[in-house]
């Protein structure tokens, strides 16, 4: 098929006005790198061991996730968009590593185990990725298990005014947001922390470093 010499001169016309634009700015930063692009290097998580409750309502240690690559991202089901974003880039990561992706377990730990029952992390998890897992557990397992990778979560309760029925932080309350660290994990077949993934990584760049991974263990 013949492209309209028209628009090849429109497509040449444009490029060269384009290099013009921007080609001020593009040697400004000859030599050096752009901060856009750059993931921040972060140490790879202590993952350390847990006991918890999958989303179906089995038991579960870190031991039975054994000979497989773990992606652990620890938050809630109420949260408004940190934890949606941050597992959504997770599932499209695996996605993004196709056959290679089967090997990687993506795993939701919550960090709300009052109002995170099994039923609330099962109909969450679908929403998701076909193959994450939900875990989630008594205040004791749950602790135990962020303790373990360093993670950090507090409530935090929502002013109410007038009624003062559902005041304070009592077990009853429960309007309250949970703040959080919201780092994704990539563990190893062996239950070593490979890496941490700041909150924000786009997919393809988790995609690119998950692979990495599992190229040189192969
Ligand atoms: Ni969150």
């Amino acid at each position: 098929m013949a492209i309209p010499r028209k628009s090849l001169a429109h497509v040449a016309a444009s490029a060269v006005l384009a290099s013009l634009v921007l080609l001020p700015i593009a040697s400004k930063n000859v030599g050096a790198q752009s901060p856009a692009v750059e993931i921040p290097e972060l140490p790879p998580p202590t993952a350390g061991s847990f006991s918890l409750v999958d989303h179906t309502g089995r038991s579960v240690t870190d031991k039975d996730f054994r000979g497989a690559y773990l992606l652990i991202y620890f938050g809630y089901t109420f949260c408004p968009d940190v934890c949606p974003t941050g597992l959504q880039a997770m599932s499209d990561a695996i996605d993004l590593l196709g056959r290679q992706g089967d090997a990687v377990q993506p795993i939701f730990v919550s960090v709300d185990p009052d109002r995170d029952t099994a039923e609330v992390m099962a109909d969450y998890v679908d929403f998701f990725h076909p193959r994450l897992r939900g875990l989630t557990g008594t205040s004791e397992q749950v602790a135990a298990a962020a303790k373990g990778y360093g993670v950090r979560y507090f409530k935090l309760y929502y002013p109410s005014f007038g009624d003062d029925d559902d005041q304070g932080d009592d077990a009853e309350n429960t309007d309250y947001a949970v703040s959080h660290s919201a780092f994704t994990y990539l563990v190893g077949p062996d239950g070593r922390g490979l890496a941490t993934f700041a909150h924000g990584t786009w997919p393809e760049d988790l995609a690119r470093e998950i692979r990495r991974h599992l190229d040189t263990a192969s």
